[in-house]
């Protein structure tokens, strides 16, 4: 158990920064050891700036005997190659969101892990942060009672953002996959599996760059896939739950997850960040603010830096470490990122056809042991939260 997992990080952009500072840093089971991007002095920059062992190529990585565990940061319409390249090596894997752009994909990634026994992770791990823990805790011990239904918004003026994160042009880019994966993540975490979907949708217009970033170009593009989506989601568990993901509008993100049940209301926090607010609400009553059951609360309190809003991004690398060495499922698995995008894709064909659509993947995600702080100590206990990831 004590046997640190040797790992690697491919993908050396924006968000790597947060996840090699928190890898390098946070983590006892984690030796970051390489890093490795298609551009290499990328790779050699991020090394230097973090303190990470070597640079390597892709290929280098794929055959090392000593990696045992690669994160994957690159773009989403990249993920599918490099994922299963890993997992033909025989590496582990962890990837940032989605899986891959498409259900097809992510399914044979899926035979794949399973036929040769790895562990395939996938983001949002948002979903182990104190926010959405404490909202899960407060709803097993029935602070609600059963829930009956939902509400999940978030909206962005998505192409604008493409400017700048050119990256969003491409497959995986619209606001549904891009940032509606953190509610569908969320609720999946609070509600479990999704029974069926049926969804309405709208492309995202071209669009012309309006040179407020760098890197508009002059041409202009159109994100793919439905920018906006409004569906109805059908839970296992019985609960009915209304979507809208409006990519096509302004960036002043409304972000809401409300969850009504049959003797309370839990309003959750911003779903892309570790330390949503979680609100309890009982007829007659003051609405009160429940304190985080659980640690991973995105403070970061070693050497602050501007990348420090991502918060604990990682935290899910180091569960899945932990279940690695434990030779248990780990919580953000392979089965929870294919019916996030089972999900997806579900609203797009539902959106196109008029059909109500049922996922085939199922998935189980156990909640973290509450009581573990990361805030213990004023920061010192770090190793206090990390507890809550061993079992
Ligand atoms: N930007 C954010 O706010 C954010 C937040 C959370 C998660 N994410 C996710 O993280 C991933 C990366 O996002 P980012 O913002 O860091 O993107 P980015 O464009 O800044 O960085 C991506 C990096 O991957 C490299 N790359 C691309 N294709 C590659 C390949 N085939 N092989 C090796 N390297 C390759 C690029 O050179 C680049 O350095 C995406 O899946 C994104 O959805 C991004």
């Amino acid at each position: 158990m004590d046997r640190r997992v040797q790992t690697a990080v491919v993908g050396c952009g924006m968000i790597s920064n947060i996840y090699l500072k928190n890898l390098k840093n946070l983590f006892h089971i984690i030796d970051l050891t390489a890093v490795g991007n298609r551009s290499m002095a990328a790779a050699k920059e991020k090394a230097e700036t973090y303190g990470i062992d070597h640079v390597m190529t892709i290929d280098e990585i794929a055959a090392s005997d000593e990696i045992e565990l690669v994160v994957n940061l690159t773009p989403a319409y990249a993920h599918y190659d490099i994922i299963k390249k890993m997992l033909l090596a025989g590496k582990h894997v962890w990837t940032e969101k989605t899986m891959t752009v498409t259900v097809d994909q992510a399914r044979e990634l899926v035979d794949i892990a399973n036929e040769r026994g790895l562990y395939l992770g996938v983001a949002p791990d948002t979903v182990l942060g104190a926010g959405l823990q404490t909202a899960r805790r407060a709803i097993d011990m029935d602070m609600i009672g059963k829930v009956t239904s939902g509400v999940a918004v978030i909206n962005r003026d998505q192409a604008l953002n493409s400017e700048y994160y050119t990256f969003l042009r491409g497959g995986g880019g619209s606001l549904p996959y891009d940032l509606g994966v953190y509610y569908i993540g969320a609720l999946l975490c609070l509600l479990g599996p999704v029974k069926a979907i049926r969804a309405f949708g709208a492309p995202a217009p071209v669009h012309e760059p309006e040179f407020l970033y760098v890197n508009a170009g002059t041409e202009p593009w159109r994100i793919p896939g439905s920018n906006v989506i409004s569906a109805s989601l059908q839970f296992e568990c019985g609960a009915l739950v209304s979507v809208l993901f409006d990519g096509n509008t302004v960036n002043a993100s409304q972000h809401n997850i409300t969850l009504f049940g049959s003797r309370g209301i839990l309003k959750v926090g911003d779903p892309n960040t570790f330390n949503g607010p979680v609100t309890l609400v009982y007829a007659g009553q003051p609405e009160c603010r429940l304190p985080f059951t659980h640690g991973y609360d995105g403070a970061n309190t070693i050497a602050p830096t501007p990348f420090d809003y991502y918060g604990h991004r990682g935290v899910g690398v180091a569960e899945m470490a932990y279940a690695i060495r434990g030779g248990r499922p780990n919580r953000c698995g392979k089965e929870y990122g294919l019916h996030c995008l089972e999900v997806l894709e579900g609203m797009e064909v539902s959106a196109a056809t008029g059909r109500t659509v049922e996922p085939a993947s199922r998935f189980e995600m156990q909640p973290l042991a509450p009581g573990y702080y990361s805030s213990f100590m004023n920061g010192m206990g770090q190793g206090d939260a990390e507890r809550s990831l061993m079992d």
